[in-house]
């Protein structure tokens, strides 16, 4: 990619899609002699509400958004102390803030006690997460992100999480704090397993997203979930079940391959949670305790099939030179396994990229360098417009 498309900038992202409040700042440079791009991280900073929500068994909307409004503002104010950016002193207040923060009673009267009255810090440009997501939580995130662009009179890059998810198999480690990113070998096809998407998407060249598989009912990380429910297990229920699964046998319960055999790439995987809701209610509780681990495997292992026999046909189909693996599925160990036995066996001209294992749950890092190598960037006067998309797709609607 030219130099010139991507200047040296330092963005400062924001995402709250879901139970996660996230701020990054991060200058991105490239490094025409090296390889690629050179990441320096000045703050990278993630406020779980995981806890929170495990008393309901999954992610409360209008509860995330509450803790959203109230970690924003002093989120920001220790990434910017983090940051050690330089300032400059404000000139004119943004008039419009009440108008931007007039439903979210709690930011404006942050905003107002500890946000408005700092200088402005050397950013040059806010990222943040419009889609997709929840509703609520996603507004909040933009709302803050809207009032900011306008009170520092910064451009604003609306960027799509599942980008977000794609980018960050590409941060990899260099040094300290510091990440690296590669140049790319398009064309490029990225699994995306995350608690509310499940998508395979090609990338021939930048930044143009297709999304040629997806499921039609159930996320992978939502089947990890629900199945741990039924398993007695907490939430977030992913986890959980990849820790049994490591201690019982993959082929105790024969469980079904929704959709293998296919001709597309979409997934299924609402029948197979229910297969293992079938297997448990014969069982009694005790029955069910002594076999969890292996039902965890079991069910693991089918999942894990579908996932990476469809990837890899589509591999070969597009001819792909880089294989991405992202979102808060991507920590599964046994999934990394067999795509890597998988990539030994049957591509071996691909390259296949993981992201580190912070960089696999939501994260505003990788929201910042979604905007950077693919952001369009929206003036000061624009971002009135901006709105959040809970629903929002990558390929019809890309950052
Ligand atoms: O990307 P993410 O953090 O949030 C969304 O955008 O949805 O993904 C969260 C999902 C949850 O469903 C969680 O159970 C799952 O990722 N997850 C895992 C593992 N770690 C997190 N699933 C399987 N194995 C894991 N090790
Ligand atoms: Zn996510």
């Amino acid at each position: 990619m030219a130099s010139s498309r991507n200047p040296a900038q330092t963005i400062l992202a924001i995402e709250t899609s879901c139970d996660e409040t996230a701020i990054a700042i991060a200058d991105f440079k490239r490094v025409p002699t090296a390889v690629g791009t050179r990441v320096r991280v000045l703050s990278h900073l993630i406020s779980s509400q995981a806890k929170l929500h495990a008393a309901f068994g999954g992610v409360v909307p209008n509860l995330a958004r509450r803790e959203h409004e109230k970690n924003l503002a002093p989120m920001l104010m220790t990434a910017l102390k983090e940051a050690k950016l330089k300032n400059r002193k404000r000139l004119t207040v943004g008039r419009n803030l009440h108008a931007i923060l007039e439903r979210e009673p709690m930011l404006l009267a942050q905003f107002r006690k500890s946000i408005t009255p700092i200088d402005i810090p050397d950013i040059d440009t806010i990222a943040v997460t419009y889609g997709p997501g929840l509703a609520p939580a996603l507004w909040t995130g933009v709302n803050f992100a809207r009032a900011l662009a306008h009170l520092w009179n910064k451009p604003l890059i609306p960027v799509n999480h599942m980008a977000g998810h794609l980018f960050s198999a590409f941060l990899q480690k260099s040094e300290k704090n510091d990440f690296q990113i590669a140049n790319f070998k398009f064309p490029i096809l990225a699994l995306l397993v995350s608690g509310g998407h499940t998508e395979l998407v090609l990338v021939k060249k930048p930044w143009q997203f297709r999304v040629i598989g997806e499921t039609l009912d159930d996320a992978a990380g939502e089947a990890f979930d629900k199945v741990a429910r039924i398993l007695g297990l907490p939430y977030p229920g992913g986890p959980e079940i990849a820790r049994l699964a490591e201690k019982g046998n993959p082929e105790a319960y024969p469980l079904p391959r929704p959709m293998l055999h296919t001709n597309d790439y979409n997934f299924s995987f609402s029948g197979l949670k229910t297969a293992v809701l079938y297997l448990v209610r014969d069982l009694s509780p005790y029955e069910t305790r002594s076999h969890r681990a292996d039902l965890a495997a079991s069910f693991q292992a089918a999942a894990i099939e579908v996932l990476v026999k469809k990837t890899f046909r589509a591999a070969k189909e597009y001819k792909i030179k880089t294989i991405l693996l992202g979102g808060g599925v991507a920590a599964n160990n046994a999934l990394r396994a067999a795509l890597r036995a998988a990539l030994k066996k049957e591509v071996p001209i691909s390259d296949i990229r993981f992201p580190i294992s912070d960089l696999c749950g939501d994260n505003a890092l990788m929201i910042a360098a979604a905007a950077y190598f693919c952001g369009k960037k929206k003036s000061p006067k624009q971002t009135t417009l901006l709105r959040a998309d809970a629903n929002a797709r990558l390929d019809i609607n890309a950052s």
